[in-house]
């Protein structure tokens, strides 16, 4: 039991009390980020004449050693240590001896905790991000197939009126679009570093939080050393973005298993992304689709639980906080396994363009449009709305769609029909003629495409400059005295 704070004690801690307080069973998850914050807080220590260039180097070559001997496997990072901070520090004493203890001068384990979480929660909004893209991808590449796919549009689970499935999945793609943006956003706001805010009321050595924030990749320090130890909105605002990605591929879930099943056959798919059953030989479940709309759940529980857990805490750190760990990693890993396979089943899935186009026109959804027909002809909207009801009635009666009933029982309810209803209520002329912004008529529905593109190729060009101006950042030596606080 290694602690680093036994000074003040007469005995030793209660063996359950230990582990009921220990973390390192799940904040070794962010050993790298610990090392990256102590680097850049070493750096700052040295240029600030607070260690020598000589500690400064050893401690370096120290921390580089523990990451690199744990990524290797040869470092174990074990429950011996109350948390990942007491491990490195530990570590780095074993391996250059004093020089190792003046690792923690100017910094307590809130600012250096806020901070880890903080690189940690930063670094995999990035990684969703690049997913969230990858599925975009997908969905793109099913819009640019499917312009022409008719399928029914549902309202109330009813069918509504002829859509096509670029257009349906185009309706997803307006939804990820948002969560990337939602990340951005999440991203930029809480980009500010706590390190330097110590234990609660900052340090009495002259630290240069610009310099540890800037080697770190921030805009800029934070700039309440009180709420910069207890402030977890960033938490808050990621467990709620993921919560809706969750969200909305449960949506799209529910609706894949819908369509792969037996009454609907819209959608097949992959043996890949299926599973059997052990007793019936026949079955082929969509497990996978089941399973991300389940584990949207459990999301959702993280964000309620956060939020629960800091509704009562008083400022400024208290121990309720390392609750926030388990949770978000759990969330992230869920989150991050559910958009790959997402993806990766609605990559493989086939669709049944035949089964849609058939659903539609089985459906009535073109009866809107045999009244615009009428309307056209000069009835009253009302008027038509009524006579395509009939008409409708007598169809369910002979159990036929729209384009099959003979032309003279359209004449026996209105006179004003001819033989061109039939092309008028076809899916190809639904669909086309509903050519308004956002509608599914091919021609818009081409340029959303375009645009869409357009959309995945700048992020990718935005990416390649920030890490271009990450790595200038990094390298340059500058006054970091102008830095902008944070408006
Ligand atoms: N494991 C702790 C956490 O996750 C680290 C901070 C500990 N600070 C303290 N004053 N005990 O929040």
């Amino acid at each position: 039991m290694a602690q680093l704070w036994g000074g003040r004690f007469t005995k030793e801690t209660d063996k359950l009390v230990y582990n009921f307080n220990a973390s390192i069973s799940f904040d070794q998850k962010f050993y790298e980020q610990d090392i990256r914050g102590s680097k850049a807080h070493v750096a700052m220590l040295a240029r600030q004449g607070i260690l020598t260039a000589e500690e400064k180097d050893q401690i370096e070559a120290g921390l580089d050693g523990i990451l690199a001997d744990v990524r290797s496997g040869k470092l174990e990072i074990t429950s011996e240590y109350e948390d990942i901070h007491s491990f490195v520090e530990a570590n780095l004493i074993d391996r250059i001896g004093d020089a190792g203890k003046k690792l923690h001068t100017g910094r307590s384990r809130n600012d250096q905790v806020a901070l880890d979480m903080k690189l940690y929660v930063r670094d995999e909004i990035d990684e969703t991000d690049e997913l969230v893209k990858k599925l975009l991808e997908a969905l793109q590449k099913i819009m640019e197939e499917n312009v022409h796919t008719y399928m029914p549009g549902f309202t109330h689970l009813q069918k509504a009126q002829p859509v096509t499935l670029a257009h349906h999945v185009g309706a997803y793609f307006e939804m990820f679009v948002r969560d990337r943006s939602r990340l951005a956003d999440i991203r930029k706001r809480m980009n500010t570093c706590p390190l330097g805010a110590g234990a609660l009321a900052g340090t009495t050595y002259p630290l240069d939080r610009e310099y540890t924030a800037q080697l770190l990749g921030f805009d800029g320090p934070t700039r309440n050393s009180m709420d910069s130890v207890s402030d977890r909105d960033y938490v808050i605002e990621l467990l709620s973005a993921f919560s809706t990605i969750m969200m909305h591929m449960s949506r799209f879930c529910e609706e894949i298993i819908m369509w792969n099943s037996n009454e609907y056959r819209f959608v097949e798919i992959d043996d890949a992304y299926s599973t059997g059953s052990s007793i019936m030989p026949q079955k082929k479940n969509p497990d996978i689709a089941e399973l991300v709309r389940g584990k949207t759940g459990r999301v959702y529980g993280a964000l309620t639980s956060i939020l629960t857990t800091m509704k009562g805490i008083p400022l400024a750190y208290n121990k309720d906080m390392q609750e926030d760990k388990e949770l978000t990693f759990d969330a992230i890993d869920t989150v991050k396994g559910c958009l790959a396979l997402f993806t990766g089943m609605i990559s493989t899935m086939q669709f049944n363009k035949q089964n849609m186009e058939a659903s539609a026109k089985n459906g009535f959804t073109n009866a809107t449009d045999a009244a615009d027909y009428l309307v056209n002809h000069g009835v009253p909207f009302r008027d038509a709305h009524g006579i395509v009801g009939r008409l409708v009635l007598t169809c369910i009666d002979k159990g036929i769609s729209l384009d099959e009933l003979p032309l003279e029982e359209y004449k026996a309810i209105s006179p004003v029909f001819e033989n061109d209803i039939y092309e008028a209520i076809s899916m190809k002329t639904c669909v086309e003629k509903r050519m308004t912004i956002g509608a599914p008529g091919p021609d818009v529905m081409e340029k959303v495409i375009a645009e869409n593109k357009k959309y995945l190729e700048r992020k990718l060009k935005k990416t390649a400059c920030n890490l271009f101006w990450f790595v200038i950042v990094c390298t340059r030596k500058t006054d970091v005295r102008n830095i902008r606080t944070p408006g």
